[in-house]
């Protein structure tokens, strides 16, 4: 059987830059599958909570580990979902508070390990645009194409507040800004896989362009590097 090449696009960045918005997007205008890695960071971090562990310690999140049964599927509109030992999480994932306690229990290594032979997986069986934070410099390094997608942490946040206030949910600009600040400080400090442009990454800051601008320069790389 003839097997086409499989492509692979990394796309790593900050929190709330718009990766999964854009990174989804581009994926679908290309026929390639998309892969939220964030999402099974989250779903690890979910039971982590479950259990009433501290997210933070190491040693009693590695512990929980073998308990963690994590899957995914995609719906028929393509959408990822997330499972935990059988159960739908996808929705619950997104809590704030999953958001905050993802950074810490992302940050152990126990927890990377656990996760990367998954995420390879995926890119070994189909072609894909995967997005995260260590995607290009450790989970993918031969990737086709690595994007490092930034924003400014201004821009982050008020994009979250109106986000936020579309779903009707009123947020605390001051708070949103301090959140993504320290999201940032855990993801770029971290010993384990820290979020950082890999050496041959193109960085793509949409601080000053609009979605749609985002999305035609990033299809425009992605193009360019893979011929697609
Ligand atoms: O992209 P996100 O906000 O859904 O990610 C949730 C958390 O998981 C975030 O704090 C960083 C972490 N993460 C990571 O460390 N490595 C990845 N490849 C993806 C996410």
């Amino acid at each position: 059987m003839e097997h086409k090449k499989k492509i692979s696009v990394a796309i790593d960045g900050p929190s709330g830059a718009g990766k999964s918005t854009l990174a989804r997007a581009a994926a679908k205008e290309l026929g390639l599958l998309y892969v939220d890695t964030g999402a099974i960071y989250r779903t690890v971090t979910l039971y982590v909570l479950r259990r009433g562990a501290e997210p933070k310690d190491a040693a009693a999140v590695a512990a929980l580990l073998p308990e963690a049964g994590i899957t995914m599927d995609y719906d028929p509109s393509g959408l990822q979902r997330m499972y935990l030992n059988g159960e739908d999480v996808t929705d619950q994932i997104r809590s704030q508070e999953v958001s905050m306690a993802a950074s810490s229990a992302a940050s152990h290594p126990a927890v990377r390990a656990f996760l990367l032979e998954m995420q390879r997986d995926m890119a070994k069986r189909r072609s894909v645009v995967m997005d995260g934070r260590d995607i290009g410099t450790v989970v993918l390094p031969e990737a086709d194409v690595k994007i490092f997608l930034t924003a400014s942490s201004e821009a982050r946040a008020r994009r979250r507040w109106l986000e936020l206030q579309q779903r009707g949910v009123s947020g605390d600009f001051d708070q949103l800004l301090r959140e993504t600040r320290e999201r940032d400080e855990n993801d770029m400090n971290r010993a384990a896989a820290p979020l950082r442009p890999a050496a041959d990454a193109i960085t793509l800051d949409t601080t000053e362009i609009n979605f749609q601008e985002s999305l035609a320069r990033l299809i425009e790389i992605i193009r360019e590097r893979t011929g697609l």
